[in-house]
């Protein structure tokens, strides 16, 4: 009996530590969204049980090796137990109990996590290698950064053009899929103004580690602003203006910077147009308007050094839409 309430005591004490220690490494991130506060809840019970299961096995384990180890000269056999029906009775309900507390627990917060506000907003998500594009269809406004109001819940209805995306914010903790063929949905709550970054979860090639792009929370205000801007630049028709948002929508600027400063993905734009680029096979070629189509269309006909094996996509775009992603780009230098 004395044996069982210094381990009791032990696995109370040792779980107890073991909670406070895996509590205080700052397991999760931030939370920034009301579907956290279900999920954060849960994940500590969690934590609790895990540390409770950890001492109950360690702590009778270490015990055991240490006050019941053979003692020199000692060759007795220890006690035969044929079994014990209390404490397999036990074994098998208190678990069970556990487990189906857990079941419902999970259960709820999926529930709390899908519940649906009549006056959500909704934002259509694409996904493609490896680039993210938001379109907002009230306004018609696109964009590669994902702008969110602050307590207003958004559905995110998300599909991808290629191949399987995942959509993560781990600040809002709630994950989704993004598949070709169908739309998957998404709802979040934003509560914390911030800038945050969703990242693709799914591995989808050989960029899938920079598929990600800003994600920004602001109040009502700022974020009415800013959708007024940016409609206001989307009404602008000319040529510069319409490559630009064709770049955003096609989803461009993942790979390719606009800034002095390549990606490791694919060559800068800034400078690009009428400089000399020399190629994988030694050449070198201007970069002038037929050969700015030809990567669109072709991007594999003529392969740029340090960028080679070529792993952009090919675009099917008009000659207009080309000649306005052109003009765009001779704004970049
Ligand atoms: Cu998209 Cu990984």
């Amino acid at each position: 009996m004395r044996h069982f309430v210094i381990v009791g005591v032990l696995v109370i004490l040792v779980a107890g530590l073991t909670y406070i220690g895996l509590d205080s490494m700052g397991l999760m991130p931030i939370a920034a969204s009301a579907q956290a506060i279900p999920i954060d809840w849960m994940w500590n019970w969690q934590v609790v049980a895990i540390s409770f299961l950890f001492s109950l096995i360690i702590v009778p384990m270490i015990y055991s090796m240490i006050v019941f180890r053979r003692r020199k000269g000692d060759t007795t056999d220890a006690e035969h137990i044929e079994g014990n029906t209390n404490l397999e009775i036990a074994w098998t309900v208190l678990p069970l109990f556990l487990v189906l507390t857990f079941a419902y627990m999970g259960a709820f917060s999926l529930g709390e996590m899908r519940r649906a506000d009549p006056n959500a907003m909704i934002i259509k998500v694409s996904g493609q290698q490896w680039t993210w594009t938001f379109e907002y269809p009230e306004t018609g406004v696109v964009s590669s950064e994902l702008h969110l109001p602050l307590n207003r819940q958004v559905l995110l209805m998300m599909e991808s053009k290629d191949v399987i995306h995942s959509f993560w914010v781990p600040e809002f903790r709630v994950k989704q899929d993004v598949v070709p063929g169908r739309i998957t949905e998404y709802r979040i709550t934003p509560s914390l103004v911030g800038t945050y970054m969703v990242r693709c979860a799914e591995i989808c090639g050989t960029s899938h580690a920079y598929m990600e792009s800003k994600v920004i929370v602001d109040d009502v205000a700022i974020f009415d602003a800013w959708m007024v801007e940016q409609a206001e630049l989307a009404a602008i028709k000319t040529p510069e203006g319409m490559g630009k948002q064709l770049v955003t929508a096609n989803g461009c600027l993942g790979c390719h910077s606009i800034t002095s400063v390549s990606l490791a993905t694919a060559p800068t734009w800034f400078g690009l147009y009428g400089a000399e680029v020399p190629l994988a096979d030694g050449t070198t070629v201007i970069s002038d308007d037929a050969y700015i189509a030809e990567s669109i269309l072709a991007p594999k006909a003529k392969e740029v050094a340090g960028y080679s094996p070529t792993i952009m996509p090919a675009f099917t775009l008009t000659d207009e839409e080309i000649a306005n992603i052109i003009a765009y780009m001779k704004t970049l230098k």
